[in-house]
């Protein structure tokens, strides 16, 4: 159950007289008392909540049990600690959080519905480091996860825990160790600018000028928009290549509301209010094109390297259609990413992870921006649990909502 209360953190007793080794059977992995997830808080705010006063990042933490995916246990806390230790006395020697989501994955024509669970969070106090505790964790968590909570929420998910994924911060050897293998991960960067969108749909790229002038997605049209992609994204899961097992993040409404309450809370926070545009689209129903988005605050307003407009996920709702006619909409599009990323203060426009045909439209869209290989940052990283072998699933739809 989520709670809106922040704890106070435990005060710190000082490194306990004896720490185990890393393999010892007196380690367990096991989920933290309020008071010991406030002192993981407490030391994790520097790294991950610059951007917020310390007393605000707890608060966020706590508000993020309570939104969309998290709330009804769809948030689990974990840390290492010693069996049989006192809770609130036991020393946390690493700790991390899941977060449950629905997935999808096909063979063979066949799509079935199942849990994935999202990993976050991963740390190790520095007095702790470089003993393995890290390790251990995630050496214990893997299999732990595949018999999490297989139930989604709604009693959906009949095939059960499918898989659990995170997204490295620090390259691509530590989690590939203990199962997570590194997937595709790049995404194309637009600068913010002003300017671009009072240029809003003239000139470049070619085709059906008005028709394709974006307008900004407010909160309540999202419903209807998640609904329009889980239909496409189930029938694309179904034609795609037999013999091989495809899986997806659903990109439903719920993913998408934890990314923008936890924006709404930064952005209150930082600004005083909350955005309304939370994305846009081009297009006619049937032929639309859009992207969804959420601001992303680590720098605050002093550093702005630390913030980006994230695009969440892109949709062409018709792949039919002339490609002059969807880049030109993308294109109107981006320009009022542009613009909301300057006046929201964020260094860029990231989408993450461009099929090979969305990366086309970026071309041709006429916009000028930059391909991004990460090779450190943000790795995108999956442990299946089915039959194949993590390397031989098709991950598809690997875009910035699925990360927690
Ligand atoms: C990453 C972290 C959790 C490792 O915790 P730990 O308990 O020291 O981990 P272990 O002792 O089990 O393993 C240490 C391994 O992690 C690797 N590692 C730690 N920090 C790293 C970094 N920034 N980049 C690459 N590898 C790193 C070490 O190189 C070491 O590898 P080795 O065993 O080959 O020497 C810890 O350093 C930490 O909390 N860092 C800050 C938070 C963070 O970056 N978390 C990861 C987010 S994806």
């Amino acid at each position: 159950m989520g709670s809106t209360t922040t704890p106070t953190p435990l005060p710190d007793a000082g490194p306990p007289a004896f720490l185990p080794d890393a393999a010892s059977p007196l380690l367990i992995l096991t989920t933290p008392t309020p008071a010991e997830r406030a002192r993981t808080g407490a030391l994790t705010h520097p790294m991950w909540g610059p951007a917020l006063a310390a007393r605000d990042y707890l608060a966020r933490e706590a508000y993020l049990t309570t939104v969309p995916l998290a709330r009804d246990g769809g948030i689990t806390h974990w840390v290492l600690t010693v069996r049989g230790a006192a809770p609130d006395a036991r020393p946390l020697l690493s700790s991390c959080e899941s977060l449950r989501k629905r997935a999808v994955r096909a063979r063979d024509g066949r799509v079935e519905d199942g849990v994935a669970h999202g990993v976050a969070s991963v740390f190790t106090e520095p007095r702790y480091r470089g003993r393995g505790y890290a390790s251990r964790m995630m050496a214990e968590l893997g299999p732990r996860l595949r018999g999490w909570q297989a139930q989604a929420r709604g009693g959906e998910g009949q095939a059960g825990v499918l898989c659990s994924l995170l997204y490295s911060d620090i390259g691509k050897t530590f989690y590939a160790r203990h199962g997570w293998a590194p997937f595709a991960s790049c995404h194309v960067a637009f600068r913010p600018g002003r300017d671009a969108a009072a240029g809003n749909g003239a000139g470049g790229g070619g085709g059906n000028g008005e028709a394709q002038v974006a307008r900004p997605i407010g909160y309540h049209e999202l419903a209807e928009l998640c609904c329009v992609d889980e239909r496409l994204l189930r029938a694309d899961l179904a034609r795609r290549p037999k013999g091989k097992t495809h899986v997806a993040i659903l990109p439903e409404l719920d993913a998408l509301l934890w990314h923008m309450m936890r924006e709404d809370f930064m952005t209150k926070h930082i600004f005083g209010r909350t955005p309304d545009v939370r994305g846009a689209v081009a297009g006619e129903p049937g032929k639309r094109i859009w992207a969804v988005w959420t601001r992303g605050y680590y720098g605050g307003l002093n550093k702005l390297e630390g913030n980006t407009l994230h695009v969440l996920r892109v949709v062409v709702e018709d792949d039919e259609q002339p490609e002059e006619d969807v880049a030109a909409g993308l294109r109107s599009i981006v320009h009022i990413a542009q613009a909301e990323a300057a006046e929201w203060k964020t260094q860029d426009v990231q989408v993450w992870n461009p099929t090979p045909k969305l990366r086309g439209l970026i071309d041709k869209c006429g916009v000028e921006h930059e391909f991004v290989a990460r090779d450190k940052d943000s790795i995108a990283s999956l442990m299946w649990y089915g039959e194949e072998p993590t390397a031989e699933i098709d991950w598809v739809a690997n875009e910035k909502y699925a990360w927690c």
